[in-house]
């Protein structure tokens, strides 16, 4: 018989909580009893397999009935209780940005780097959603071919910072439509978004960089376990509810050629590539609660040397998050 998991969701009320409950339902992961949290600050209720359930504040008490307990709350609530449960002994799968960079804690996609997970390591931590459309796709080219150098623009989704910031868009776009001008902050962007976008998700440091744009470089090179690559990103918001696009430069450091890659690319785990020139991946019509990375567009760039051209498009709550963690968890499983 299948061993079954007591399951703990730290933010299940949330927007990706609401995916990772879907999902483990959609893909029949072996889920024993289930307990569901929230900030506490609210009643909330949450459908798992047919029943409603009442969301609880946590407790490091609460969260030991559990032999596995997702995070997908905040930085600080993983901070609070991920090291003390998973010393504990309960897998503890965290999918915010607190312990990415934590050595000895994976930092984990399945299709590219499984073998990080260990029954030793108890918290694995999931990437932020915009590099993992960029890991997924790229990662046989850079075991093949080695990729020196990554400079990529983001286009990400208002789902990305959150359900409150997907209601701030629709907001902002009833408002647009009643003539009511649209004015920066507060909240969870400093500019407005409907029928606009922002190279700023998160803060800048002294350099200039955003948050994000630090992320995505540190958190690459951790999962491809690879320092020495140069990744430079420039992050923008756009008015997408869900889905987050890249358009990215690689260069090589073996010689290839496009059909090398276009085959490459052609059987790369977890990725669709439209290889027919002229057919592309769009955030509405490829990235709506769909498991996998696509890609499109490849060509040579107009630079010397080894340079591509490539545009990735994901689900930033799917693949991005909620269906990571799970695939996670079911890696956990089969150890
Ligand atoms: N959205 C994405 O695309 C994405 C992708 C990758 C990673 N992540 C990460 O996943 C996490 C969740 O993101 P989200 O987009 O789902 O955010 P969200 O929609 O704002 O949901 C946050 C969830 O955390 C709960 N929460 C807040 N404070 C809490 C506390 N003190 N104790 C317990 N629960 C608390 C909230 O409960 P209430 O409903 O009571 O407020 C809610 O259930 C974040 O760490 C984020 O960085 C998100």
């Amino acid at each position: 018989m299948t061993k079954k998991f007591n399951v703990a969701v730290v933010g299940a009320s949330g927007m990706v909580g609401g995916e990772l409950l879907g999902l483990l339902e959609t893909r029949r992961f072996p889920v024993g009893e289930f307990y569901p949290f929230n900030s506490g600050r609210r009643p909330a209720k949450v459908s798992f397999r047919g029943k409603k359930y009442a969301c609880a504040k946590p407790s490091l008490a609460a969260l030991k009935k559990s032999d596995l307990a997702f995070f997908v709350s905040t930085d600080e609530v993983a901070e609070k209780f991920a090291p003390r449960l998973a010393a504990a002994g309960t897998w503890c799968i965290d999918d915010s940005s607190r312990f990415r960079l934590t050595p000895g804690v994976p930092l984990v996609i399945p299709e590219v780097n499984a073998g990080e997970l260990k029954v030793s390591k108890k918290l694995i931590a999931g990437p932020n959603c915009t590099l993992t459309g960029a890991a997924v796709a790229l990662a046989e080219i850079h075991r093949r071919f080695g990729i020196t150098e990554l400079r990529m623009a983001t286009y990400q989704a208002v789902s990305g910072a959150g359900k409150a910031a997907m209601c701030r868009l629709e907001e902002e776009a009833k408002a647009h439509f009643k003539g009511v001008p649209l004015k920066p902050g507060p909240g969870q962007f400093p500019r407005p978004i409907a029928f606009n976008l922002f190279p700023q998700v998160g803060g800048f440091d002294e350099a200039g960089n955003s948050g994000e744009e630090n992320k995505v470089e540190a958190e690459l090179k951790k999962i491809w376990n690879d320092g020495k690559i140069r990744i430079s990103c420039t992050a923008v918001r756009v008015p997408v509810l869900r889905g987050h696009s890249l358009a990215v430069w690689f260069t090589t450091k073996k010689n290839c050629t496009e059909a090398a890659l276009r085959k490459e690319l052609l059987c790369t785990p977890g990725l669709k590539f439209f290889a027919k020139p002229g057919n592309y991946p769009t955030p509405l019509e490829h990235a709506q609660r769909t498991d996998i990375v696509y890609a499109g567009r490849l060509r040579r760039a107009h630079t010397a040397g080894n340079e591509f051209q490539l545009w990735i498009v994901s689900d930033n709550l799917y693949k991005g998050a909620a269906l990571n963690s799970v695939q996670i968890a079911e890696a956990i499983a089969g150890l």
